[in-house]
């Protein structure tokens, strides 16, 4: 059954006092009336259209840090993937000791955004902690560890997770086995243990294998579909296979739809899991252009297979992508820019899903008069409380014709820092407030107050905290007066 998802839109942008007019003139040339996707129809909105999702790879500390990073994540996307927040080296670093806190707070944030989470991922041979790799463990005592790490992990989300790549990365180029901690110690008996371990602990979610260089036909797409059909005879509980996709400029596999219908034609769903489309850099017009025509092609192959169930991007934007570090000399692979403005491959993409979406970004002027929304009139203010120097700094940074996204951005100079915070205004125009993240917040009548998450509390001296919300408008929507205290 395909998952649709509520429509919410929200975008902000960071803004902070010490810039606040330079704020408000950037907001309002860069990303206010003037960005191509301001006032289109958010991709998981169009993706829903067409019954699949479409996703995206995160990190907690940029949804908390990075204002214009977690307002694209939250109404872009209705599914994230934490990027290494679920990997077994960031849980449990150290044997016996669990570290929650990223992968908890990214699952929090779906929630709130009323977003599927894919769980990334629980078995792989790669980013696990020293202790696991140099502990030199027999087959029993190694299969009872991967047994232990399933069952509290997925045990941990059980109910949060929509499907978990169980298995990451099984295979060689050629299609052989890839020798790794666990084939070399336990064979491949650990892929239907580690796929039964997983579905006694969560039931519901589905339970994938995902892989690279296996989207189109070939010798490894071969050995996973190979796997993917013994696994099935076997009864193992196997739901999907996950094309992670990291691709090349101009290099799309032709027959990625064939491949994706011949998974489908097994009965197993299949995913795009990790989409990039990376170029050698610097970018030109036509390369973006090229771009573009390439996650087109990508879209186009999961909608036209029925159970092609979502399309994952790996980072929000060029500036968050794994690509240059890892790729030399090669970048740019993602939707958007490293200023977060959408690039033409997210125009490609908004289209290829059946969205209408204008293809350059005007002057807001021009903008403003074309769009049918209302255009808002982002302006930040903030008030300096009791002696500390700390400041808030409201902005709108989306606005449709019924709803907006706002941002706030609490601020400590140097010499002053906050444990906590609490940030109010007053709508004074009938706005109602709809959602937040990155705090908790409610209305009273026309006043709105906000205080932080658990995370994101603590504001160093010459740091920032930022939250969004997202609210209803109608007739005007001025900025208020922010109170921090
Ligand atoms: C990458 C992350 O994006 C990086 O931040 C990290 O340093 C290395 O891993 N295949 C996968 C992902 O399944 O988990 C990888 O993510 C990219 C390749």
């Amino acid at each position: 059954m395909r998952h649709l998802f509520a429509r919410h839109a929200a975008r902000l942008k960071r803004a902070g006092l010490a810039t606040a007019v330079l704020a408000a003139t950037a907001l309002g040339a860069a990303v206010l009336p003037g960005a191509a996707h301001a006032a289109d129809t958010p991709l998981r909105d169009l993706a829903s259209t067409k019954g699949i999702y479409v996703g995206n790879a995160v990190a907690g500390g940029k949804l908390s840090g990075t204002a214009q990073y977690a307002a694209i994540a939250g109404t872009q996307f209705s599914s994230l993937t934490p990027e290494n927040a679920m990997k077994w080296g960031s849980v449990e670093a150290n044997r016996g000791t669990f570290n929650w806190a990223e992968a908890d707070q990214i699952v929090a944030f779906a929630q709130a955004h009323n977003q599927q989470v894919r769980g990334h991922t629980l078995v792989w041979h790669s980013q696990n902690p020293s202790w696991l790799t140099n502990g030199n463990f027999g087959a029993t005592e190694l299969s009872g560890i991967l047994q232990q790490h399933i069952a509290t992990e997925a045990g941990r989300y059980q109910g949060k997770i929509y499907a978990w790549d169980v298995l990451n990365e099984l295979f060689n180029e050629d299609g052989t086995y890839r020798t790794s901690l666990w084939y070399n110690t336990l064979g491949t008996g650990f892929i239907a243990n580690s796929l039964a371990w997983a579905h006694q602990a969560d039931p519901a979610a589905k339970l994938y294998i995902n892989d690279y260089n296996v989207e189109g036909l070939g010798a490894k797409s071969d050995a996973l579909y190979n796997l993917v059909k013994s696994l099935k005879a076997q009864g193992a509980p196997i739901d999907g296979v996950g094309l992670q996709a990291h691709f090349i400029l101009g290099q799309v596999p032709s027959t990625l739809q064939a491949n994706i219908q011949r998974f489908a034609d097994l009965g197993v769903d299949v995913a795009v899991t990790e989409l990039d489309i990376r170029m050698q850099t610097p970018s030109t017009a036509a390369k973006l252009t090229q771009q573009g025509a390439d996650y087109t092609t990508v879209v186009k192959a999961c909608l036209a297979v029925t159970r092609c169930k979502g399309i994952t991007g790996w980072d929000i934007s060029d500036a968050d992508s794994w690509v240059p570090s890892v790729f030399s000399g090669y970048g740019a692979a993602t939707l958007y820019d490293e200023s977060y403005q959408p690039k033409p491959a997210y125009q490609a993409v908004a289209t290829a899903l059946g969205g209408s979406t204008s293809t350059a970004s005007p002057s807001p002027s021009a903008s403003a008069s074309a769009s049918p929304s209302p255009s808002p009139t982002a302006t930040a203010t903030s008030t300096p409380t009791g002696g500390s120097g700390c400041t808030a700094a409201y902005s709108v940074s989306n606005q449709w014709n019924t709803g907006f996204s706002g941002a706030v951005q609490v601020s400590c100079p140097a010499g002053a820092s906050l444990a906590s915070w609490k940030v109010g205004w007053d709508f004074g125009a009938g706005q109602q407030l709809t959602q937040a993240w990155n705090a908790t917040c409610t209305q009273s009548g026309v006043h709105v107050t906000c205080t932080n998450a658990t995370w994101n509390g603590a504001v160093p001296a010459g740091g920032s905290a930022s939250f969004g919300f997202n609210a209803n408008w109608a007739g005007s929507n001025p900025v208020p007066v922010v109170t921090l205290g």
